[in-house]
């Protein structure tokens, strides 16, 4: 099934600040994740679902990013007459995904501050976002479910994962009731980063949202909140108590390449998977463990 109809905006615009110096002249979102920067991965995954328009949030190092998207004529013309091939089509793979278009954040106030500034580009009209940071494995497919249910319900649907309840400090914390579908949740409340004794459940909103226009109308009057960033959370938690939010339970592979070691571990994870790489990289890890 096709979403050609849908937006999908990627918040590229954060600081970064886990993860400096690396960050201090690269976005988060443009660090390789064995030979992709996290961005691509995130914009090959919206492409995947049959969405075709991506708009990206940039900030500060903005030119990275929208380099990236571009076509590079002459390192593309040097390995066309060398024969590369099959590195040429790997460099031109992110130029032919979708049509990218960039917009700022002047400053960034948060990610609410961030998905509002596309209200130009999307309209009045329903969009995805996905978080540059956050990776879901390709063979485990979530947005394509989450778009269906927005389709079924007309409604904003939100990515749930369970973590272990030490974590959750970490996420926005969703209150739930179950419905019908094993896989679903109505989504009756939600706290940004709550400690382990306020959270309402253990269900972590992980970075892939449908969202229905009316969220821009709420952005526009939600106050800063937790860190005095204006928090896409706050603004959800008023979709949940009126228009209504479903949830989408994840119970797939997630990298999270904003932290340090969530990051260290998608790497080796999609490389001990690649056929090109992991057959030598394999032994050696298993060697590697057994000393330590
Ligand atoms: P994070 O809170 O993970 O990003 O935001 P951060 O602030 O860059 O990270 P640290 O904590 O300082 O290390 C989640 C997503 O929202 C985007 C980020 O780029 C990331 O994809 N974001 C956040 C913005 O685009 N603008 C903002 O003002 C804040």
């Amino acid at each position: 099934m096709g979403h050609n109809h849908i937006k999908a905006v990627i918040p590229a615009a954060g600081l970064g600040t886990r993860f400096l110096p690396a960050t201090k002249a690269m976005p988060k979102e443009m660090l390789p994740v064995v030979d992709k920067p996290a961005i691509q991965y995130v914009a090959e995954e919206a492409s995947a679902a049959g969405i075709n328009d991506i708009l990206i949030i940039l900030g500060r190092n903005k030119t990275n990013i929208s380099n990236h998207f571009d076509s590079v004529p002459e390192l593309e013309s040097n390995l066309s007459d060398r024969g590369d091939l099959e590195r040429l089509r790997r460099v031109q793979a992110a130029s032919d995904l979708a049509d990218i278009h960039f917009v700022r954040q002047g400053e960034p106030r948060g990610l609410g501050h961030a998905v509002l500034r596309a209200r130009g580009h999307v309209g009045d009209a329903t969009f995805a976002v996905l978080l540059g940071d956050d990776l879901i494995d390709e063979r485990d497919p979530l947005l394509t479910t989450m778009l269906a249910e927005n389709e079924r319900t007309g409604l904003t649907v939100v990515a749930l994962m369970e973590v272990d309840p030490d974590h959750i400090h970490m996420y926005g914390a969703a209150a739930v009731e179950p419905t019908d579908n094993p896989e679903v949740v109505k989504v009756t409340g939600l706290v940004e980063k709550p400690s382990k004794e306020d959270a309402p459940s253990n269900y972590a909103v992980i970075g892939r949202y449908v969202l229905t226009p009316d969220v821009f109308g709420i952005l526009e009057h939600t106050e800063p909140g937790r860190g005095g960033e204006i928090q896409l959370t706050d603004a959800l938690q008023e979709l949940a108590t009126t228009a209504g939010v479903h949830g989408v339970i994840f119970r797939g592979r997630r990298y999270d390449t904003g932290d340090r070691v969530d990051y260290i571990k998608a790497i080796v994870q999609l490389a001990v998977d690649r056929d090109d790489i992991g057959p030598e990289l394999r032994p050696w890890l298993q060697e590697f463990a057994a000393t330590l």
